[in-house]
């Protein structure tokens, strides 16, 4: 599974760097080379309703893209309720380009059709949490972007155009037995070119 990646990436690169202006623009922006912190994901709800150190816990930090699950089957966040309300939100530190989205399921259970995975997603973000907007296509309109159909092949969408915010929300709106997920974004590298913090 962890081999799929890289070659999942490579694809993207070939089919996304012409629109992107310039390559390079595909680090994972989440848990890549410069990781954000657990601190730095949260969500609307999660199972349970308290980070149990213990035994069951699909808090948000838990929906790190290669998350492996434990022994308690822990494998990726899990919101606390089923309803298309819900959201996991990661805090990037300040405003990135962001080019694509890339989701998994939750590991290490999918027995008998009881993978829990998001099917599809609409994705929310901005630079302050009480002013998100939600990301539209080139003539306006609401995208719902297809997600996954098993709970372990990374599925990479394209953000066409790219944005620029802080804070990214993917609010799962489809669901095959739980809304359960691990994620992260693609964009580009931090440079001293784009004045950031990392030379
Ligand atoms: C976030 O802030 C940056 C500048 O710091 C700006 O370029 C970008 O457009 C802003 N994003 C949104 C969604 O307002």
């Amino acid at each position: 599974m962890g081999a799929l990646l890289p070659f999942t990436l490579a694809l993207l690169f070939i089919n996304i760097a012409p629109a992107h202006g310039g390559t390079g623009c595909s680090e994972l922006l989440v848990s890549g080379k410069h990781p954000i912190p657990d601190s730095s994901i949260t969500a609307s709800t999660s199972y349970p309703h308290t980070n149990s150190a213990c035994c069951l816990n699909h808090f948000p930090h838990r929906s790190r893209i290669n998350l492996v699950t434990d022994k308690n089957g822990n494998g990726g966040w899990s919101s606390l309720t089923q309803d298309d309300k819900q959201w996991l939100q990661f805090d990037l530190g300040f405003s990135r380009k962001i080019t694509g989205v890339i989701t998994k399921g939750r590991e290490g259970y999918s027995s008998a059709g009881k993978g829990q995975y998001v099917t599809a997603y609409r994705l929310y973000y901005g630079n302050a949490t009480d002013d998100m907007a939600m990301f539209v296509d080139n003539d306006f309109q609401p995208v719902i972007f297809d997600g996954n159909w098993d709970t372990v092949t990374p599925q990479m969408r394209d953000l066409d155009p790219p944005i620029y915010a802080r804070y990214v929300r993917i609010n799962p709106v489809k669901w095959n037995a739980h809304p359960s997920m691990r994620a992260d974004l693609l964009g580009c590298p931090l440079t001293k070119d784009t004045n950031s913090i990392i030379g």
